[in-house]
């Protein structure tokens, strides 16, 4: 497996795979845990050369203790990525990525200010912005995304539409913990009572009733909470638990009040 930390080596690198081999990538913050992991099985079945990277994007984070309390995990991220067949890891810094130093951007206009954008000024640009660099540095056939962060899914789709970007988008469903928790890399900041209260947010999410009332139950259960709103055939929610951020979204069905 290859760990390449600057563009030059990546790009070197890159530049050896025949034309004809696909090639994936699963594009990430580290901090890898089991969800990342089914995206990582899924892109080495689909594609001849799996890669991923591996870079906390200081672009999308509008709260700098959110930035300062990421974890890093690089150690365990490697193992994880050499015990599933990883090809390449990408594990840039912040100034071979942002040469520019996030002079130029990507913003969309619309549904970027919606629901997590509303909370995070900025954080959809970064996320553009970032994903833009990584996947004309890697030139992927197919990049693989978690259905957990549904608005940033929607998203990615609609700027690799609207700038002609020769890749497909591969949604992947999210990955639950037994209690159904949603998994994230900001769980282990749960404390062991928020995380056992924290089994609370996906059992009133999906709960089938409009979204004023879920977002109510979140508010009596002690939750505070962002938005709990519907969007693109979902019900999407974020809220405070003990001073962690979750996120979580789940299909509309009927009964949901629509
Ligand atoms: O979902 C994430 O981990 C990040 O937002 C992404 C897509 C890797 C961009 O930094």
């Amino acid at each position: 497996m290859e760990i390449l930390t600057s563009i030059k080596a990546w790009q070197e690198w890159r530049n050896t795979i025949e034309p004809e081999k696909s090639v994936g990538l699963v594009p990430t913050m580290g901090a890898l845990h089991a969800g990342h992991q089914s995206l990582i099985a899924r892109c080495r079945r689909e594609n001849d050369i799996c890669t991923i990277s591996l870079f906390v994007n200081p672009t999308q984070f509008n709260d700098q203790s959110d930035l300062a309390n990421y974890p890093s995990t690089f150690d365990a991220d490697r193992a994880l990525c050499e015990a599933e067949g990883v090809d390449a890891i990408f594990f840039p810094q912040y100034s071979e990525l942002y040469p520019d130093n996030y002079r130029y951007r990507v913003t969309e206009n619309e549904e970027s200010r919606l629901l997590c954008g509303a909370h995070r000024p900025g954080h959809f640009d970064g996320v553009l912005s970032v994903v833009m660099k990584l996947l004309n540095l890697a030139r992927p056939r197919h990049a693989y995304f978690g259905e957990k962060d549904w608005q940033q899914l929607q998203l990615v789709k609609g700027m690799v539409e609207a700038f002609f970007m020769p890749v497909t988008i591969v949604p992947c469903p999210t990955v639950r913990e037994d209690d159904q928790l949603a998994l994230s890399s900001r769980n282990v900041r749960l404390s062991p009572a928020h995380r056992q209260k924290a089994a609370g947010f996906p059992r009133l999410l999906a709960t089938p009733a409009p979204a004023e009332d879920v977002c109510r139950l979140l508010e009596e259960d002690g939750f505070e909470v962002d938005y709990v709103q519907d969007f693109k055939g979902r019900r999407c929610a974020a809220i405070q638990c003990g001073g962690v951020r979750l996120i979580d979204n789940m299909p509309l069905r009927k009964g949901d009040g629509q």
